[in-house]
């Protein structure tokens, strides 16, 4: 079936004029808590497998299915927790962001469901500091929800009672990763934990955890509301369904877009984000800075979650696309990602500290006109040993650096390699020049 229209962004007018906060009881009026009301009328053996029938994947990073994430919860071992990650800190995505500003309500309804279906005591919606006025807006939806019963009453059929909480971060990348936002949640410094245990066993203070993303979890209302199948008539057979996409960069009209997920990267360009902007394109981003960078000839890349293995790229991250045009200088764009890996790196793994921190000099180095010829490989293995060596770091960090790096390499050796001089420069040694300018 062709995407027959928005479904996440149903409530959110394409026109900016007209977008407004869309209150409770708005949402009410159009539908909305209807799919609590009938998921409250299943059991949570039969919620769990419609979730896994619709197989519907984590929109947060790595696409794992959450029906089989709810599952690994340890059976009658409680209290229970929810994590929402709203951390949204890489760059070029605004996804999350973008929905929920407008319709909090369906990250809630979202919120309850999963509670219902995995019996959830608490559940914390854990928020990137930077998101001010999100965090105000979702302060404001759950005190309405609350004041609805949708929270704070009794799971029906059980004892428990439900609270969910915004808990705000203080502006770390880091916290975005599971296990680095629980150490967060529990008020300490943010650094991700060696796995196992996994958080389905041992979270939040040591409970079972779930850990879901906002649009994730956004997107369970309309599974109940309609069924597995229809969500599977979206997409393709491993990745099905609708799927926001944060487009920017060298655009006409950059932002949120919502279609299905296999959608072409030319057709997102060209039919929503009104073309590519000075320029031809050259280069794009396929969601988030970790996933490593699409070639000029992968202008039509599906983006779907087999984008990793078919165009050489991570995965589909978390579908923020930035795009580049032959007017980008690739090897300026490649040093500023890198300087974002750096600084973010928590410092807990020697190949993520050191790596990052040493790319970032190396790119420094090439930018400033002083980069060496040997520069290339050298940046090429430290990438690959921050990488390709599962189990030599504790999270995802270093090999999200290597894979932006070594792609960037791979697909543009001439842009690099054209930066790149010989060992001396005006009887001056590189390396003393070098270090004058990093
Ligand atoms: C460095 C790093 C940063 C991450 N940042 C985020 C983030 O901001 N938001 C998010 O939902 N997932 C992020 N993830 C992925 C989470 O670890 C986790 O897979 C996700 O929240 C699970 O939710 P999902 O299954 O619904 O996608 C990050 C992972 C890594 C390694
Ligand atoms: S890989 Fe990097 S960010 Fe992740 S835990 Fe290790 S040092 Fe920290």
């Amino acid at each position: 079936m062709a995407f027959a229209g928005p479904v996440l962004l149903k409530r959110i007018p394409d026109d900016p004029a007209k977008r407004k906060l869309i209150n409770i009881d708005e949402y009410m009026a159009t539908g909305g808590y209807e799919s609590l009301r009938k998921a409250q009328a299943m059991t949570p053996e039969q919620i769990i497998q419609l979730v896994i029938d619709s197989n519907l994947r984590g929109r947060g990073g790595a696409g794992f299915p959450c029906g089989s994430k709810w599952k690994f919860l340890p059976k009658d071992l409680h209290p229970r927790y929810l994590a929402v990650n709203f951390d949204e800190s890489e760059p070029g995505t605004f996804k999350d962001r973008y929905l929920t500003e407008y319709d909090p309500q369906v990250l809630l309804e979202g919120i309850a469901i999963a509670a219902f279906a995995n019996r959830i005591t608490t559940s914390y919606i854990y928020i990137r500091g930077e998101y001010h006025l999100q965090a105000k807006i979702l302060e404001k939806a759950l005190e309405e929800a609350y004041a609805k019963g949708i929270f704070g009453q009794k799971i029906p059929g059980t004892e428990i009672v439900h609270n969910c909480y915004v808990h705000r971060g203080a502006g770390a990348y880091i916290c975005g990763e599971e296990t680095g936002l629980l150490e967060s949640l529990e008020g300490k410094r943010g650094w991700p934990r060696i796995k196992p245990p996994f958080p389905a066993i041992a979270g939040a203070f040591a409970k079972p955890t779930i850990i879901n993303n906002v649009e994730t979890l956004a997107c369970l209302p309309y599974i109940i509301e309609y069924g597995a199948d229809w969500f599977k008539s979206m997409g393709t057979a491993s990745s099905a369904g609708p799927k926001l996409f944060g487009v920017s960069g060298l655009v006409h009209k950059p932002g949120v877009y919502e279609e299905e997920l296999g959608i072409k990267m030319s057709t997102l360009i060209e039919k929503y984000a009104g073309g590519i902007k000075g320029g031809k394109y050259r280069a794009a981003i396929p969601g988030g800075v970790s996933m490593g960078v699409l070639g000029t000839d992968q202008y039509d890349a599906e983006l779907d979650f087999d984008i990793g293995k078919k165009y050489n790229v991570l995965g589909l991250g978390t579908a923020g696309v930035i795009v580049m045009t032959d007017k980008t200088d690739l090897v300026v764009m490649l040093r500023n990602i890198v300087r974002f890996f750096a600084h973010e790196s928590c410092g807990q793994c020697t190949p993520c500290r050191e790596g990052t921190a040493w790319m970032h000099k190396m790119l420094n180095r090439i930018v400033a006109g002083y980069g060496k010829p040997r520069d290339f490989d050298l940046l090429m293995e430290v990438g690959l040993s921050m990488g390709s060596m599962p189990g030599t770091t504790i999270c995802g960090l270093a090999d999200g650096a290597n894979w932006a790096v070594r792609t960037f390499l791979e697909k543009f050796p001439e842009d690099f390699k054209a930066r790149l001089k010989s060992d001396h420069v005006q009887g001056v040694t590189l390396d003393a020049q070098a270090a004058a300018a990093v």
